[in-house]
């Protein structure tokens, strides 16, 4: 249970497209809908592509039998759904994927009262879960490929230890992943996906990413 991966919205784009690669990387993973049918759907059409299983049920339920919950609801959904699962998530890493985005100005960086939608989690969930935020620039539909995609994900969060456990999960989907500061910082990376998809329109781009450079010591994060 510990290292099971709960992704919960894992029908839609970009936690369907998560559930895959980690599946594929050989980790334990169940994909949560409102629905137990269509999470099944989904896990059976993912697991079949891939030769392998994956297990599916109601949101709730795939939280309360995994260590490790993955948040991919869109920003309008995630109070109700940090609400829902709160009762079962205490001690565990909580990985908060959204982007608050306001339709229709998607291009437009519209940060929630409390700061970030990573700061909005936290309230929601209170301080005994070990949350973290990540994957707010990866573009879902290059993440559903097999191919590399040419983005880093810059990982936040207040518990290094679970930090470390979405920057490994970032890594085993293909990605580099980077601590990148405490939860309140998500911000920056929250605010940078309206840039990209502004950068997306303007320049033609098929879903722009994030690339720190510079040679880092990837070890020395972990002294
Ligand atoms: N798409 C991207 O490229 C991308 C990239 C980075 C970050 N993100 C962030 O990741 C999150 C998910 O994005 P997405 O594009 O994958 O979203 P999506 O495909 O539109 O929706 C994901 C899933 O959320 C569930 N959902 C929809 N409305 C809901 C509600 N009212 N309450 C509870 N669950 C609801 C649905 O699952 P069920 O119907 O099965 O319950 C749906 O399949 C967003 O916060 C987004 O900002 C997305």
């Amino acid at each position: 249970m510990e290292n099971t991966i709960a992704v919960l919205g894992g029908t839609g784009k970009l936690g369907a497209a998560l559930a895959r690669r980690w599946a594929k990387a050989g980790r334990q993973v169940i994909i949560g809908s409102r629905t137990a049918g269509k999470a099944a759907e989904a896990a059976a059409r993912l697991g079949a592509g891939l030769g392998t299983t994956i297990r599916a049920a109601t949101n709730l339920e795939a939280a309360r039998a995994a260590g490790i919950v993955v948040v991919t609801v869109p920003f309008a959904s995630q109070q109700g759904i940090l609400e829902e699962i709160r009762p079962v998530v205490a001690g565990k890493i909580v990985i908060d994927t959204t982007v608050p985005l306001v339709p229709p100005k998607v291009m437009r960086v519209q940060l929630p009262p409390e700061g970030c939608a990573a700061l909005r989690a936290r309230a929601l969930l209170g301080e005994d879960v070990r949350l973290v935020s990540a994957f707010h620039n990866v573009a879902a539909h290059k993440l559903a490929t097999d191919e590399t995609v040419d983005c880093d994900v810059l990982v936040f969060g207040d518990d290094r230890q679970a930090r470390a456990v979405a920057v490994e999960l970032a890594n085993r989907a293909g990605l580099r992943g980077l601590h990148a500061g405490g939860l309140a910082s998500s911000a920056a990376a929250e605010a940078l996906t309206s840039v990209l998809i502004f950068l997306n329109k303007t320049y033609r781009v098929d879903g722009a990413g994030i690339r720190i450079t510079g040679q880092l010591d990837i070890g020395a994060a972990a002294e």
